[in-house]
């Protein structure tokens, strides 16, 4: 008698799905990122991936990265500028006819899962050639981003195999906040001012999420609101780049129209297409609330449900016509909490929707043509 062994069923475990699986994941892979790199006891960052003083001459920082690692990268690249020091985050297919200057001073940042991506591995040997120092943040050891970059920071997630990228944005973008920090010590010759507040939060993120999991009423909401017509995604500062990848995320996996705004940016424009059958995700990180606040109320007025994302005692949520709650955390790192609830929605309307999560239709783990 034989048994029928399905191995891709049992690598899911309990879960339907992998994407399911590698959300709930995010406690460890966090608390793997960040085994030995932080100090919280000397109050300062370890990363002892580098040497000291490895980015003491270094002016200004470009991230390149496509995708959900794009997101990641626009995220690192905004806690690096609050941290003091200029850097931008450029989508690496766009690098070849829009990167800035770039010499011996100049850090490029390839931020890539996969180490494999065409269009980031072209951008990074341009980066090289013109004589940029090079940082590969990747999951793949040995991977041909890892080996080609002068040095490799490795985010430790375990593999992903869920085509859209859950685990390793939050590990990215976890990381190159650390990154960010060691930039601007190295810079600066000094730990950045807010360290002492970050690093304790930091450390403490494997269980924040633990609890966020633990209750989040992201099911009821994708019940809810999954019939709408187009779903839209505000955040200002870091929550803009959550917002970008709240969206891309909801795309890829439920095939509905969703698009990620900054906050500010919607009454130029996205305005437009608001109506009562378009839900609108607010991500509020306590970064100019108040702002963000009223841009949603701008649309709850013409009609459109509001989904707060933020800490219990906030004030949106006694505006908002629905609630997802974040433990309350450091600025730098509430999107990162934000991003997971999202990240359940989408997967719990693609399942009601009944998509097929873990492989949706014309994409690619991993894309390595241009
Ligand atoms: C593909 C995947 C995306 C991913 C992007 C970049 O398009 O479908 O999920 O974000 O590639 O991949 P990388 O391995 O460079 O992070």
């Amino acid at each position: 008698e034989t048994v029928e062994w399905d191995p891709e069923q049992a690598g899911k475990g309990e879960y339907d799905h992998f994407m399911l699986k590698e959300i709930h994941e995010q406690p460890t892979a966090l608390s793997q990122a960040l085994e030995g790199r932080i100090d919280t006891q000397n109050g300062r960052i370890a990363l002892a991936d580098f040497d000291p003083g490895t980015f003491a001459d270094i002016d200004s920082v470009q991230f390149i990265a496509c995708g959900t690692s794009y997101h990641a990268a626009l995220y690192g690249s905004l806690a690096l500028k609050q941290a003091g020091v200029e850097s931008t985050a450029l989508l690496a297919n766009e690098y070849s006819v829009s990167a800035p200057p770039v010499d011996d001073d100049t850090l490029v940042v390839a931020v890539t899962q996969s180490g494999e991506t065409a269009d980031t591995l072209n951008a990074l040997r341009r980066a090289e050639a013109e004589g940029a120092m090079t940082v590969t943040v990747t999951n793949v050891v040995g991977s041909t981003a890892a080996r080609e970059a002068d040095e490799a920071l490795f985010i430790r997630a375990g593999p992903e195999i869920g085509v859209a990228a859950t685990k390793t944005f939050s590990s990215q973008a976890v990381m190159l906040t650390l990154l960010g920090q060691r930039i601007a010590a190295d810079r600066h010759g000094d730990p950045p001012a807010d360290l002492d507040t970050l690093l304790p939060e930091l450390a403490a993120m494997p269980d924040a999420l633990d609890d966020l999991l633990a209750e989040t009423d992201a099911e009821a909401i994708a019940e809810r609101y999954h019939n709408s017509r187009s779903y839209f995604f505000i955040g200002r500062g870091l929550g803009f780049p959550v917002a970008l990848e709240g969206a891309l995320k909801f795309k890829e996996i439920t095939y509905e129209h969703a698009e990620g705004f900054a906050s500010g940016e919607l009454k130029h424009g996205p305005l437009a297409l608001v109506t009562p059958d378009t839900p609108v995700f607010a991500i509020f990180t306590g970064q100019e609330d108040e702002k963000t606040l009223k841009n949603a109320e701008e649309a709850q007025t013409r009609g459109a449900p509001v989904v707060a994302v933020c800490p219990e005692d906030h004030r949106a949520v006694d505006v908002a016509d629905a609630h997802l709650e974040i433990p309350e955390t450091d600025a730098d790192l509430a999107g990162l909490l934000a991003n997971v609830q999202l990240q359940l929605v989408s997967y719990y309307a693609a399942d009601l929707l009944d998509r097929p999560i873990d492989k949706p239709r014309n994409l690619a783990k991993s894309v390595t043509v241009e």
